[in-house]
């Protein structure tokens, strides 16, 4: 695997978020990863679907409508518009944006559990147990930790009539689907996590309510609505067309699945959905990535104790391009991190502007002074010289773009390098004493410039674009393919200007 081109179709999915409340840094994280990976992957040519949206059923979004004194469906429409602009604001590159309250997803929703119903899964019976509004899950008696959820959330006790799905005839076949598929559910961590759970044993899962009414009608019977859950997880089929199977969108996509959630809601997607998939004879996703959580200067994140971080507060002090580059690069994605705002202006500082900035900004503004302000004449590259111009190729190469910081670090380090050849190669220096090959030493710092700014699409997208900009690059020369072309000597450069800004700290 070269990483260069590929023709293989991808569809990434982020869940679907809750409209309870207005976005936070969890929801800006796990969209902006999944933004990064469908960058990388849209270089190689491959075709990406890409689906975000918001979750906007249940009791949990009810009350907070009633809260509100809103209506439901005015409600929603309201908070789901702030996730919206959350995506507009971050340039995330989606294709879709999916609302459980759209028509097509009714009837998905009622597709999928008239199949689990003809297929022999779903039964009526009565549901006593203990339910969590905050985490929309059911828990057992055993799993309770002081009279709370493992989460922390308060949890009530429910009893009703409801539908069951039989979730317990699935323990089997999802053991040998974890077994015969190994990439099924990462990091391995977590894989080991959910294996330790299914080998529990499964029982059978509550999928309708009847205390309240904000959900997807229950098809046949009106007194019950679908368990949120179930009715959420189908989002992800609905987008590609579902229930028609020969959607195009479907066809093409549906086989070539990757769902990135956080590790809290890892049982949802790796558990239920693939029950629900198997039991409807439907075919099952590639992996499902989980990632850790994010706290704040050290502390868990919760709205009681007021330290929930706005992205968009971020975006606005810092710029999209260096509040993605922190959170892609600041903690190994699957594990968890701490935001802390020191560490985020000294990351800028130190790795945007004052490694990549720097290299961009010193080369170009010499080539505009001193090379008649266009890319440079070269001689022979020396064979040393030939491995640094082919070092991106190799960082493409070895990477596995779901270790997305990996990848940051191995561009960085690319960086380093170009800045070590322009210091010890010192053109102010030759300008005076060699200016053939001063002008052979800058086209080398052109040439790795522009191959790690196409490198650095994926992580800072719009200071990528910029620098590419000046090096007279077009919009159709900038996909991974093109690093094995070369700059034109001679080509007239644009006025350079810087991309990076410095912070106080
Ligand atoms: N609606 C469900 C998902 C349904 S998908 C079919 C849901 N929504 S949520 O809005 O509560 O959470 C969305 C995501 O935000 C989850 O993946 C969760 O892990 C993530 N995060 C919430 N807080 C977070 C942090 N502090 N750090 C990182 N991610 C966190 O669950």
């Amino acid at each position: 695997m070269n990483n260069l081109t590929s023709t293989e179709p991808f569809y990434i999915t982020t869940p679907i978020y809750y409209v309870n409340d207005k976005p936070h840094i969890g929801s800006a994280y796990t969209t902006l990863m999944c933004d990064t990976i469908a960058r990388f992957y849209r270089l190689q040519g491959r075709p990406v679907y890409f689906l975000t949206g918001t979750d906007e059923h249940g009791q949990k979004v009810q009350k907070a409508a009633e809260k509100a004194g809103m209506e439901p469906q005015k409600f929603v429409d309201e908070v789901s518009k702030s996730f919206r602009e959350l995506v507009d604001v971050m340039q995330v590159t989606n294709d879709v944006f999916i609302r459980t309250t759209q028509e097509r997803h009714y009837a998905a929703a009622k597709a999928l559990w008239n199949k689990l119903l003809e297929n022999g899964y779903i039964y009526l019976g009565h549901y006593e147990g203990w339910y969590s509004v905050r985490d929309e899950a059911f828990y057992d008696e055993k799993e309770l930790v002081n009279g709370k959820a493992p989460t922390g959330a308060d949890v009530e006790w429910m009893k009703e009539e409801s539908y069951f799905f039989k979730l317990s005839a699935f323990q089997e076949p999802l053991l040998k689907w974890y077994e015969d598929h190994p990439q099924f559910i990462a990091p391995d961590s977590r894989r080991n996590e959910v294996l330790r759970f299914v080998e529990g044993g499964l029982q059978d899962l509550s999928i309708s309510r009847t205390s309240f009414s904000w959900g997807v009608p229950v098809p046949g019977n009106d007194k019950h609505i679908m368990y949120v859950w179930l009715d959420a997880l189908t989002n992800y089929i609905t987008a590609l067309g579902y229930p028609d199977e020969n959607h195009d969108l479907y066809k093409q996509f549906w086989n070539h699945t990757t769902h990135v959630v956080g590790k809290d809601i890892l049982r949802f997607h790796a558990v239920y959905w693939p029950a629900f998939l198997m039991a409807a004879n439907l075919p099952l996703p590639q992996q499902i990535f989980a990632h850790g959580w994010w706290t704040n200067e050290g502390v868990k994140i919760s709205k009681s104790l007021g330290n929930t971080i706005d992205p968009i507060e971020l975006i606005e002090t810092f710029g999209i391009d260096a509040v993605r580059y922190f959170l892609v690069r600041e903690v190994p994605f699957g594990q968890d991190g701490d935001f802390s705002r020191q560490n985020l202006i000294n990351r800028l500082n130190t790795d945007l502007a004052n490694a990549y900035g720097n290299l961009v900004q010193r080369v170009l503004s010499f080539v505009n002074k001193n090379a008649g302000a266009a890319v440079p004449n070269h001689q022979p590259f020396s064979q040393e010289e030939q491995e640094l111009l082919d070092s991106p190729l190799h960082v493409l190469a070895q990477i596995n773009i779901m270790q997305t910081h990996k990848y940051a670090e191995l561009v960085w380090t690319l960086i380093a390098r170009g800045n070590q050849y322009m210091d010890s190669n010192k053109p102010w220096e030759l300008k005076k004493t060699d200016e053939v090959k001063m002008n052979h030493c800058l086209y080398i710092l052109c040439e790795l410039i522009r191959k790690i700014a196409i490198l650095t699409q994926p992580l800072a997208p719009i200071a990528s674009g910029k620098i590419l900009d000046q090096l007279a690059i077009t919009g159709n020369k900038r996909q991974f393919c093109h690093l094995t072309e070369t700059l034109k000597p001679n080509a007239p450069l644009p006025a350079p200007f810087g991309v990076f800004p410095r912070f106080q700290g």
